[in-house]
């Protein structure tokens, strides 16, 4: 009864029965294969993106972001410039409230350093319609390597709730042969 304390003073110290010991090694062997798998999958699964992220300051980024729109600008959209920086180079993309910018011009099977951040509040970078996905913070940049293998025209959209004007925040990516 639990209203009477137990007989034996230590109570828990009984020999493992064998059955519930071959679950323990069972359930710790899963755990760990588990665990190896999920470094496995990092790098063989396709997975989504495994990024870098830095503290920046977002007047920094910025400024990146401007010196290479100056650098690479090749026309405007809709009063965005379009940017298309050389294969290999940091390409930047800055998020802010409503907007991402610049517009980007890659070329198709050359890697680039993509780097973002958020001028203001969370953003969330979502790259359609492949599906690439990462949040992107103010105060932090987001860095990755990638290499679009695909031409075609990208939509970049927001999903991380950012305010009144969150659903109108779109912004394009294209990838030229
Ligand atoms: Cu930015 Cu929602």
């Amino acid at each position: 009864m639990a209203l009477t304390p137990p007989s034996e003073r230590i109570w828990w110290k009984e020999p493992i029965a064998k059955i519930e010991l071959i679950w323990i090694v069972v359930a710790f062997l899963w755990g760990l294969t588990m665990f190896f798998m999920m470094i496995y999958w990092h790098g063989a699964g396709e997975q989504n993106l495994s990024s870098e992220a830095y503290k920046i300051k977002p007047e920094r980024f910025a400024e990146h972001t401007q010196a290479m729109i100056d650098k690479y600008k090749v026309r405007e959209e809709n009063g965005l410039p379009v940017v298309r920086p050389p294969p290999g180079s940091d390409v930047y993309l800055l998020a802010r409230l409503w907007q991402w910018s610049p517009i980007l011009e890659l070329e198709k099977d050359q890697s680039y350093r993509f780097h973002m951040s958020s001028m203001d509040w969370q953003h969330g970078f979502s790259l359609q319609p492949v599906n690439i996905n990462t949040q992107i913070h103010p105060g932090y940049e987001m860095v990755f390597s990638m290499t679009p293998n695909l031409a075609g025209e990208y939509g970049v959209i927001c999903n991380e709730f950012c305010g009144i004007g969150h659903h109108t925040m779109v912004g394009k990516i294209y990838v030229v042969e």
